[in-house]
């Protein structure tokens, strides 16, 4: 059972599909107060208790004993130490002997300390007093998901090659480079669908721009693309350079589409192409209008799209940077003592992503000036909600590959998400499996991570341990930072072991898409963790290296370098079966633990037994896969 309190006068984050008669919050059955315009509730844990959800965000499947907070940020550090990351997820389940589920409709910050301060203790801190509290009563933990999900609306189905395999780099800088990505990939036979197009590919990074000079006749050469049965996929910013003559800038700044300052004038902030105007995608006017403007790359063959540095990220804005010049000016000459050093310094390095320039920026919501601390968590996916819209009226729903960096529940029904800027580190593999469930139950599917690691250079045996866990993800897309070492699979020694990696993500995309589908339409996970389906199993319970996938499959996949296998958990006798190009080596295991060797072109899946899963040949593209010929195992 779902009950609804409200307290106050809520913005509609639009987040909940299903109509709720609301109970005033008086009547909210957890210990609650008001401190100031903050509203505190707490309840005490169980020992054992399991705490799940929060989506995309950092630490573990079970999230007890961490303080986290709901603050979309861009922070290219995902240490455990961090709070948030770039999403805000308010959905959590309580799994304790009566398990239930909470969501916060609230799009500001919010703090949840799980057993932190004290470890018996949940203490919820939501900062403001208007907002929507769902509270989620009986079940387990899968049926309290269910029920959430169809309150939230189905969550989006990407077009089928979207489940091909993704190389992406910041950045392909212009034709030459895109084509050596596609021959490289064939001439290893490697299966290969997307290429990415980061910042690059516009012009001086202005959005719905293309250099002619990088690109020239970029839709023939979008369609010369498609004909080899690849897609290309641009990268969209939240940041409209200020420039003059610069249509988007112009129309915005006319119709008076972008975040303001108090003093009404327009609030100017640096990204990569400069000092930028922020549209403002509270108003569903400039929804409207910068979803039509991706008309510009779909009229030029383009079907796919990711939507990035829309927490917003401000690298500055043009008032900080003043302040901060100022002083540095004002300092110019002095002697300075170590105080003042550190002040100075911290000046510059807190430029980015200040709470003073959040705090200085106002949107128009229902013809109400408001503060953007209040709307923070939904500017992200108001701007995906832009173009999801747009695409669903002009091409019908799942036609157009979307996914986004910043999101709140709601943006689920129209996009997906990556989980931004990984490292490329040994722990940001189990960072992204314990990511996925959590993604999951808040409704988004459509998820996966940097393989190989975004940030620093990766190594060859890295790359593919981390693909061999991105061959059941979603989105199995590649991605690295500029400066980095080249990570493409046909880079490295030995390609054939990508190809043995990527080839088994071709076998299985019939069984993956099926799930998915299925997933979306009953309101489920594809990913569970394994206290959802073995709650009486005290491993299984605690189990943070494993996951559950669909109704058939267990995955485990190794994570450790210099390691040539790993230790599982079975919570039942199920098949292990090791997977390389069109190998597949099965062996019966029994209930228990069990260390098996896991070679670094193989991908370990655990089958249920008295389950069975289709596997086909593989495809150098999914244009060319022949689901109906798949044989089961
Ligand atoms: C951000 C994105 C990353 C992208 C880079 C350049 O850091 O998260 O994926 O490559 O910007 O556009």
């Amino acid at each position: 059972m779902m009950t609804k309190y409200t307290s106050g006068t809520p913005i509609d984050t639009e987040a909940v599909v299903r109509r709720f008669d609301a109970l005033p919050v008086a009547d909210f059955p957890f210990a609650h107060r008001f401190d100031g315009d903050k509203f505190i509730f707490s309840f005490a844990m169980e020992d054992g208790d399991i705490v799940y959800g929060l989506g995309e965000s950092p630490r573990g499947i079970n999230k007890r004993g961490w303080v986290y907070e709901s603050y979309c940020s861009d922070d290219p550090f995902h240490t455990e130490t961090k709070q948030s990351l770039y999403a805000a997820h308010n959905f959590i389940i309580f799994g304790g002997s009566k398990a239930f589920g909470l969501f916060v409709d609230f799009p500001a910050r919010i703090r949840w300390d799980l057993g932190y301060t004290r470890q018996d203790t949940a203490e919820i801190t939501v900062d403001g007093a208007d907002f929507d509290i769902y509270v989620i009563n009986g079940g387990s933990p899968r049926e309290i998901v269910r029920e959430f999900r169809a309150a939230i609306g189905q969550s989006y189905i990407p077009p089928f090659w979207a489940f091909g395999y993704q190389q992406s780099r910041w950045s392909y800088h212009n034709k030459d480079a895109v084509n050596a990505v596609i021959e490289g990939y064939d001439a290893e036979n490697i299966p290969l669908d997307c290429v990415y197009l980061d910042i690059d590919y516009m012009d001086h990074y202005k959005d719905f721009t293309v250099s002619e000079e990088a690109f020239p006749d970029f839709a023939a050469f979008v369609r010369e693309k498609r004909a080899q049965g690849i897609h290309l996929i641009p990268i969209i910013d939240a940041g409209v350079k200020k420039e003059d003559g610069y249509s988007v800038y112009e129309e915005g700044k006319a119709n008076g589409y972008f975040c303001k300052k108090a003093d009404g004038s327009v609030f100017e902030g640096g990204v990569w192409p400069g000092v930028c105007a922020f549209p403002d995608f509270l108003d569903p006017k400039v929804r409207e209008w910068f979803g039509a403007k991706y008309k510009t790359l779909t009229d030029m063959g383009i079907d796919g799209f990711w939507n990035d540095m829309n927490e917003p990220a401000i690298f500055y804005s043009a008032d900080g940077l003043k302040k901060a010049l100022d002083k540095a000016a004002s300092l110019s000459g002095e002697d300075l003592d170590l105080g003042r050093f550190f002040n100075l310094k911290d000046t510059f390095l807190g430029l980015s992503n200040s709470q003073e320039d959040y705090s200085a920026i106002y949107h128009n919501v229902g013809g109400e000036q408001v503060n953007h601390q209040r709307v923070h968590n939904i500017y992200g996916a108001n701007m995906t909600k832009a173009a999801g819209e747009y695409f669903e009226k002009e091409f019908g729903k799942g036609s157009i590959l979307m996914f986004s960096r910043a999101s709140y529940i709601g943006a689920h029904r129209s996009s997906g998400i990556w989980f931004g800027d990984n490292h490329s580190w040994w722990s940001h593999i189990l960072l992204d499996l314990k990511m996925l469930p959590a993604a999951n139950m808040c409704g988004f599917l459509y998820c996966g991570a940097d393989l190989g690691g975004f940030n620093e250079n990766a190594t060859r045996d890295l790359v593919l341990r981390f693909l061999a866990l991105g061959v059941f993800t979603p989105l199995m897309r590649n991605h690295s930072a500029l400066g980095t070492r080249d990570q493409e699979g046909y880079r490295f020694e030995n390609p054939g072991d990508f190809r043995d990696i990527i080839q088994v993500r071709y076998r299985l995309i019939p069984y993956l898409y099926e799930t998915f589908v299925k997933a979306s339409e009953q309101n489920d996970l594809i990913f569970r963790p394994l206290s959802f389906d073995y709650p009486d199993d005290p491993i299984a319970r605690e189990c943070e290296t494993q996951l559950m996938l669909g109704e058939e499959c267990m995955i485990a996949p190794v994570y450790e370098q210099n390691v040539k296998g790993r230790t599982v958990y079975l919570p039942e006798d199920m098949t292990f079966v090791k997977l390389s190009g069109e190998r597949a080596e099965k062996r019966e295991m029994q209930k228990g633990l069990h260390y098996v060797e896991i070679a670094l072109n193989e991908v370990p899946l655990f089958i249920k037994k008295g389950k069975k899963i289709p596997l086909c040949k593989p495809a150098m593209r999914t244009r060319d896969l022949a689901p109906d010929e798949a044989e089961f195992i």
